[in-house]
């Protein structure tokens, strides 16, 4: 039998690895290191996992954005930013990683109504309190240090009745050690799953080199109670899963309605 875990990303040989010492300037130094690479493949959809999974599950639970203030937690490259922005959104995107808002700066034309600031999610004291309608961040809750600060943070910037959306990698599902069990054939017998409770920062493989980028692994537990510790009431959550019509178009997902790759939460500021 042969193990492989497969990341959210790409599948790739071995296990995570837990690094002992870390920091957030760590975390922001590895996504500068490899902010090309991971958006080389980028179109105006995001990579094909945004494009299959949340794209479709973001937009359905963001509705209509006409006129709404949205802050992009963690925009990246700014594809979302920009969706939003062309959906008739006033945006403004934060990223930590220098190299991410160039790249986001590059694709975005300044005709359009995103505002880019140089931010770490967890404390953003240059932004005003309660004024956004509704916050985005996708991808990003993994790769803090300090998730409570950012909830925190979100929370203090939404308007009342506000809502913060977030995908992550689902936990329960993507932890530092799981991965498909493959017979000699290499078919995909069984998805495992190991070390659940092991929370802590892992280097993720197969993006970087010498510079993997790191990911905060954490239980579904720890997530829910730090929402509702905020003061969050919980709307919604999905797991979600590719609509017939992408199906059709990437036969290859049928394989994702075994076990979820990522888990969407929309909180509302109470
Ligand atoms: C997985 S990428 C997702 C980017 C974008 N949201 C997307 O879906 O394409 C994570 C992003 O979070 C940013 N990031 C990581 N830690 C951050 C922090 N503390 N504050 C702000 N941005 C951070 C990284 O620079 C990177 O651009």
């Amino acid at each position: 039998m042969k193990r492989n875990r497969k990341t959210a990303y790409k599948e790739s040989e071995g296990e995570d690895t837990v690094k002992e010492t870390y920091s957030t300037e760590e975390a922001i130094k590895r996504w500068d290191a490899n902010a090309e690479a991971y958006t080389k493949g980028y179109t105006e959809e995001g990579d094909l996992h945004r494009e299959v999974f949340l794209n479709p599950c973001l937009f359905t639970l963001i509705g209509d954005s006409t006129d709404k203030k949205i802050l992009d937690a963690g925009c990246g490259e700014g594809y979302l930013s920009r969706k939003l922005a062309h959906d008739g959104a006033s945006v403004t995107a934060v990223d930590y990683s220098e190299k991410m808002l160039e790249i986001a700066k590059e694709k975005t034309s300044s005709s359009v109504d995103v505002t880019s600031f140089h931010g770490n999610c967890e404390t953003l004291p240059f932004l005003e309190d309660s004024s956004f309608d509704l916050i985005v961040s996708n991808m990003v809750m993994q790769d803090l240090s300090d998730h409570e600060s950012a909830l925190r943070e979100m929370y203090r910037l939404l308007i009342d009745g506000g809502s913060f959306i977030f995908s992550i990698l689902h936990p329960c599902f993507v932890t530092p050690e799981s991965g498909w069990e493959k017979n000699d054939q290499g078919e995909k017998l069984h998805w495992n799953v190991d070390r659940y409770f092991y929370e802590g920062v892992y280097e993720q493989r197969g993006i970087g080199e010498n510079d993997k980028i790191l990911y905060y692994h954490r239980t579904l537990s720890t997530y829910m109670n730090s929402i509702l510790q905020t003061g969050f009431m919980v709307e919604k959550v999905e797991e979600p899963t590719p609509s017939k019509e992408i199906l059709e178009k990437y036969p290859a997902f049928e394989e994702d309605f075994r076990c979820a790759d990522f888990i969407v939460f929309k909180v509302v500021k109470k």
